[in-house]
């Protein structure tokens, strides 16, 4: 057998400047992944927060224990919301098919799916007035309406869930405050134009479009509406 061990003083020092070398290219590429990694992260999460100047306005109008509504957000809004946060804007409007009535005595409501959908929309409100980091505004929204049969009872562990304060939604939606916030959505519902048949009703940037085609697939109608240079997940 051949022995491989160096001969002499100089031929180890070779060896060990080789080794030194190759541990030193190791250290940088090492520390150069990690940045790489650490700052494509932060790009991630900081994706949300560049929303682009010539974004698309999206507006939900919806009701909180209705089953359509609960699908669109589910599996429109939410899906489309991950993939182009950049890309558009939206605004939550819970009423629906409500109706407002104000005498001497205070604001009242009515609901098609009953009071407690009142109440629904109005914890909705609220959350939407006190959350107002979107991403966290729409994950309250979305799993308050994925627990479509009690909006009350799933509003305390939603608000846990987002880190936001049940307490101060909790006390807005049963105060004036949840009636007011709920009767200015009811009325811009009622001043909408064509009038509102089908709920959810979804309206891109002022325009309802062909509605079905939005309620399908909005992913692809905010990418078709958007004039800026497409993003890779709207190809
Ligand atoms: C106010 O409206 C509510 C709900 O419609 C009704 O129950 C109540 O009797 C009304 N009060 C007055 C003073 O008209
Ligand atoms: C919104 O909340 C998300 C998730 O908690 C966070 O990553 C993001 O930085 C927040 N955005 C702003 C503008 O605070």
């Amino acid at each position: 057998m051949q022995d491989i061990r160096p001969k002499n003083m100089a031929q180890r020092r070779v060896v060990y400047f080789i080794i030194r070398g190759m541990l030193f290219f190791l250290a940088i590429f090492g520390l150069w992944r990690m940045i790489s990694l650490i700052s494509e992260n932060s790009n991630a999460i900081n994706k949300e927060d560049e929303l682009k100047d010539n974004h698309v306005l999206v507006e939900v109008y919806y009701e909180s224990m209705c089953p359509d509504s609960k699908y669109f957000i589910k599996h429109q809004l939410v899906p489309a919301f991950e993939k182009i946060p950049e890309v558009f804007a939206f605004r939550l409007v819970p009423y629906g098919k409500a109706k407002t009535t104000e005498n001497s005595t205070g604001i009242f409501f009515s609901c098609q799916h009953f009071e407690l959908e009142c109440l629904g929309n109005k914890i909705h409100a609220c959350g939407i007035k006190y959350i107002t980091n979107r991403s966290r505004q729409l994950r309250f929204a979305s799993c308050l309406i994925n627990n479509i049969r009690n909006p009350q009872s799933a509003g305390e562990s939603c608000a846990h869930e987002v880190n936001a304060n049940w307490d101060e939604i909790e006390k807005c939606s049963n105060s004036k405050e949840g009636s007011e916030l709920l009767k200015a959505y009811g009325e811009e519902t009622h001043n909408l134009t064509p009038s509102v048949t089908f709920i959810p009703t979804v309206v891109l940037d002022k325009n309802q479009g062909h509605q079905k085609d939005i309620l399908k697939n909005l992913l692809k109608e905010v990418c078709s509406k958007y004039a800026g240079d497409k993003p890779p997940s709207c190809l």
